[in-house]
């Protein structure tokens, strides 16, 4: 019978089919929609600074800024009030050194903010990425020997910052930093010190992007030497990407992420066909940054651009979006 309908699908033409048919009712080209954002779809990455009452734009993000833990837990309220479920959140430190000190100090701005936003807002899920770059005097994602990052000193590093984190309140912790083994030792620390239950999200499939730019000055975390090719992936390789979310997986990922997001919505969608897992995908910062100053410049709608892609994200085979449009999404949703 299906074989049968098939067949003749692929076999009527005009004029027996006309695909207009369907889109002529802005009503009937809702109800055949195949992808629909949601707001439970968005998790809104913030940055979190020392100090009060701060507010400050990033210059190269309109609309994203440096925020105190007080203005933070107001923004979070509001994210939480508009039904955004999760926020991501990262930090600068108050100083940086060698080895990335305050990443996992109990008294950190990422475990303070934790704690107050967990106090303040208990509903939203708070994810913490994990990574030693913001807190690293040379603004690499490990510990740098002979001019290298030595993967396997970085690991301790990082197993310590996710039990800091976990100890803080977070609900889920991301690692950023594509240290080979660390999804496994995060796994293992958390599990030894009763954290079984806290879930990791891995950026699995990172690559070595030039998208980062414009959160390298938000976070301040640009590599003062080289760059981060040695550990991030070539973004040419896309088999690479499964065999790296396959380990993160093997290792105890609960999450896998591929990021950025629109130049690799081809690696979203193998990574979907793949795996059963959730699959995340980071509409990153200059994916953000290309369309503001588009919009800004009247070159573009951003409203629509920025639906159409993070549809299209959706579309490709994402489970979750991080995105800095979350809270204009929201908007945009309530708007219809
Ligand atoms: C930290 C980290 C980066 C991003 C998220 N976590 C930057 C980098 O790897 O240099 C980028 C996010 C964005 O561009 O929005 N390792």
């Amino acid at each position: 019978m299906t074989a049968q309908v098939d067949r003749l699908a692929r076999t009527a033409t005009f004029p027996v089919r006309r695909p207009r048919r369907l889109r002529d009712l802005p009503s009937l080209r809702r109800m055949v929609r195949e992808t629909a954002l949601e707001i439970s779809d968005f998790i809104y990455p913030a940055f979190v600074c020392h100090g009060r009452g701060l507010r400050e734009e990033i210059p190269s993000m309109p609309g994203v800024y440096h925020l105190s833990i007080d203005t933070l837990v107001e923004e979070a309220a509001a994210a939480a009030e508009e039904g955004i479920p999760a926020m991501l959140l990262f930090g600068l430190p108050s100083h940086k050194d060698e080895v990335g000190s305050e990443a996992y100090d109990d008294e950190g701005i990422i475990q303070q903010a934790v704690r107050a936003v967990k106090a303040a807002v208990p509903s939203l899920i708070i994810i913490t990425d994990l990574c030693l770059c913001e807190y690293t005097s040379h603004g690499h994602c490990g510990v740098v020997r002979n001019g290298k990052v030595d993967n396997d000193a970085t690991l301790p590093l990082l197993a310590r910052t996710a039990l800091s984190q976990a100890r803080a309140g977070a609900d889920v912790i991301a690692p950023s930093d594509m240290m080979d083994g660390r999804v496994g030792v995060i796994r293992q620390a958390l599990d030894e010190h009763g954290f079984a239950e806290i879930p990791i999200m891995a950026y699995s499939a990172k690559y070595a992007s030039a998208f980062y730019g414009p959160f390298r000055e938000a976070a301040e975390s640009a590599p003062r030497f080289g760059d981060r090719r040695g550990y991030q992936m070539d973004p040419a390789n896309a088999r690479e990407a499964l065999d790296e979310i396959a380990l993160d997986i093997a290792e105890g990922a609960d999450i896998v992420m591929v990021k950025p997001a629109l130049a690799y919505l081809d690696v979203i969608r193998r990574a979907r066909d793949a795996f059963t897992c959730p699959i995340a995908a980071y509409n990153v910062s200059g994916e953000y940054s290309m369309i503001k100053a588009a919009a800004r410049n009247g070159w573009l709608d951003e409203r629509s651009i920025a639906l159409e892609v993070l549809t299209a994200i959706k579309r490709a085979g994402a489970d979750l979006i991080i995105s800095y449009f979350a809270r204009d999404v929201a908007r945009w949703l309530r708007e219809g």
